[in-house]
């Protein structure tokens, strides 16, 4: 199983990825206070606490290194603001596939930093990583996350009827792909 190496270099109008660093817990935790309903839309068993973030952000080298999940920090030019998440996740090396994950926190909305951003992470991956195909899943409703999706050439594939069991309630998942071209 490959490693996942940190991207460097990743910017694109005014938007840059770069690595989750400890400093980010704070404004990670409070994006989930902020919008009470971020949890629910990423599919969080629960919100998380600041400290969970810091532990989640120590478990990042090791993630990496077992090929298992890359995460990284959407910032702007100056690399300070945390500004949102991407992420590469569930990892199927030999099918040659992965998921990309997004959010932003609720004042970076609106102004196509999320379609910058995962652009950003979807071209890396496809450049660098041996991945055929990438996957995002979200819920029916997510209207946002469907827009951006499809704005990067992500096609749906259908809808996973009662899919995931999300805070004790069973839920539809659209499937959406793109594949390398
Ligand atoms: C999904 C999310 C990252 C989008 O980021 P963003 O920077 O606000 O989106 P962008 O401005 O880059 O817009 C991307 C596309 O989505 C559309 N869009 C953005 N907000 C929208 C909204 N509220 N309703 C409908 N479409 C919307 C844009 O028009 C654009 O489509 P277009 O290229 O056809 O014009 C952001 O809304 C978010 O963090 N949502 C909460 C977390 C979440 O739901 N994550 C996904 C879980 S699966």
């Amino acid at each position: 199983m490959p490693s996942l190496p940190i991207p460097e270099g990743l910017a694109r109008e005014d938007v840059v990825l770069r690595r989750l660093r400890t400093r980010d817990a704070g404004p990670f935790a409070a994006a989930f206070r902020e919008d009470p309903t971020l949890g629910v839309l990423i599919g969080a068993d629960e919100d998380p606490t600041e400290n969970g973030v810091r532990r989640f952000i120590a478990r990042q080298p090791g993630l990496r290194a077992r090929g298992e999940f890359l995460g990284l920090a959407v910032t702007d030019t100056s690399r300070r603001p945390f500004l949102g998440h991407v992420m590469l996740h569930t990892i199927a090396w030999r099918h040659k596939r992965a998921e990309v994950g997004y959010w932003l926190v609720p004042a970076a909305r609106g102004h196509r930093v999320g379609h910058t951003a995962v652009s950003l992470l979807v071209d890396w991956a496809f450049a660098t990583l041996e991945l055929d195909r990438i996957e995002i899943t979200t819920t029916p409703d997510n209207a946002p996350a469907r827009a951006l999706a499809h704005s990067l050439g992500f096609e749906q594939e259908g809808v996973m009827v009662s899919r995931n069991l999300e805070r004790g309630r069973r839920v539809d998942v659209v499937l959406l792909a793109r594949l390398r071209k």
